[in-house]
């Protein structure tokens, strides 16, 4: 029969792995608990109108990548491509502004985007993120920010760089659109197809391009900063001076512009020179608009996501810091044994020794090379004799020691230990 296999630009992440992801999840609880930030967790399907309206129908994301289908009860749902809309919305609906004035919150989770699959871009991907709503201030973007950076340094992963930008105010960015559109009017028949569209729609993102003839061209447009309200500038400058005090080095880029239409004042992304400075390993900004949009109140809010995976390719010759759990495999050729060995590994177990029983009824020899692929420290090994006199064989792996014990002590024996 035709095996049947993942879909295109998903990924199964197997036991060789599973190791990485669980300390890298490891590294995001520690480091979003000890910065005062609480976990949510949303659900995958939402909604389409969620993301239309908090996203942006004109953003790539929606308009091209989104997976959407209409239901049997006619709704449309989607597949999230994101989760700041998502946790926004669950702000909203149960009120979480009402229970403190400021929600920091964090989360990991799967997100889905049709995109052209390639190495660190899936189909189905996964972030980590945190958003804190309720504060205007900015040494809220320097916190955010800096739990970004924090994590993805403890993590490992150096060679960072932190880009931060300011699109300014609804004001600052309404005069600056209609500046950049009376700029690039004259240039309409040198712009690709793509930035044509953008022109009419979200001209900003026309300074985001990889086309060599546009950068040229983009080169002369006028500058953001030129049109920021002195409130912008000294926003701006306040984040920065707030990441000078936490040492954290960075570049502004006025030519940074995010995909998603929620953004307002500051926006910032981390890239890796591992990677690649055109694949952000994270990015977030500041997003003063979107709760109200999304029918809550008029409530602030910064925050950033990050990709996994793109961290972990980031990291991948890392050594991993592998916390050594005690390891016991139990080897047993006796069957009459094999209750009382069970009923010790339960006892095992509680004392939070790793244990792993035979199940494959194998040779000795065989299970006792398990127990070395297994990285056991002790073999407990019951044959037809240890089984007749209610002993184990206790074999020290690392040392090569081995004792006769009574099954009755083995217990004591362990918690005497000190792996
Ligand atoms: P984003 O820049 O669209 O922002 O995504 C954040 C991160 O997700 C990217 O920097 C990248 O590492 C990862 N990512 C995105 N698409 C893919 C993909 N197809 N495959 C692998 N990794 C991917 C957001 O999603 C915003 N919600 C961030 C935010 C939070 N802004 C404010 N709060």
């Amino acid at each position: 029969m035709k095996m049947v296999r993942t879909i295109k630009g998903t990924h199964d992440i197997l036991p060789a792995q599973s190791g990485d992801w669980q300390d890298l999840e490891t590294q995001i609880h520690k480091t979003a608990n000890l910065h005062g930030y609480d976990e949510i967790r949303t659900p995958i399907i939402e909604d389409a109108a969620l993301f239309n309206r908090g996203v942006g129908e004109e953003t790539d994301i929606v308009s091209k990548e989104m997976y959407s289908w209409i239901d049997k009860d006619k709704s449309t749902i989607s597949l999230r491509p994101e989760l700041t809309a998502p946790v926004v919305r669950a702000y909203v609906q149960h009120n979480l502004g009402g229970q403190s004035l400021l929600q920091r919150l964090y989360y990991i989770g799967p997100s889905f985007r049709r995109e052209r699959p390639q190495k660190g871009r899936q189909r189905q991907f996964h972030q980590f993120g945190v958003e804190a709503i309720g504060s205007d201030n900015p040494e809220q973007d320097a916190e955010v920010i800096s739990i970004g950076w924090n994590i993805l340094n403890n993590f490992g992963i150096n060679e960072l760089e932190l880009n931060i930008s300011s699109i300014g105010s609804d004001d600052c960015r309404t005069n600056y659109k209609q500046e950049l559109i009376n700029y690039l009017k004259p240039f309409i028949p040198q712009l690709s197809e793509v930035s044509q569209h953008r022109l009419k729609h979200n001209p900003l993102r026309i300074l985001d391009t990889k086309n060599k003839d546009e950068i040229k061209i983009i080169e002369s447009a006028p500058k953001i900063e030129n049109f920021y309200t002195k409130e912008d500038e000294t926003y701006f400058l306040t984040v920065q001076q707030y990441l000078d005090d936490l040492e954290i080095p960075y570049k502004i880029n006025p030519l940074l512009v995010r995909g998603l239409d929620y953004y307002t004042q500051t926006t910032f992304e981390i890239s890796s020179k591992k990677i690649g400075a055109q694949d952000a390993l994270l990015g977030g900004g500041r997003y003063d608009g979107l709760i109200k949009s999304l029918g809550g109140k008029d409530v602030p809010a910064v925050g950033f996501a990050a990709g996994m995976e793109r961290i972990l390719i980031a990291t991948d010759s890392r050594k991993r810091t592998d916390k050594q759990v005690a390891c016991i495999y139990i080897v047993c050729t006796d069957l009459s044994a094999l209750g009382p060995l069970q009923q010790i590994a339960k006892n095992l177990r509680e004392l939070d020794i790793k244990v792993i029983l035979e199940t494959l009824r194998r040779s000795m020899k065989a299970q006792m090379r398990e127990a070395n692929k297994k990285n056991a420290n002790y073999a407990i090994i019951v044959g037809e004799q240890e089984a007749i006199d209610k002993t184990v064989q206790l074999k020290n792996l690392n040392e090569g020691k081995q004792d006769t014990i009574n099954q009755g002590e083995l217990i004591a024996y362990f918690k005497s230990l000190t792996f």
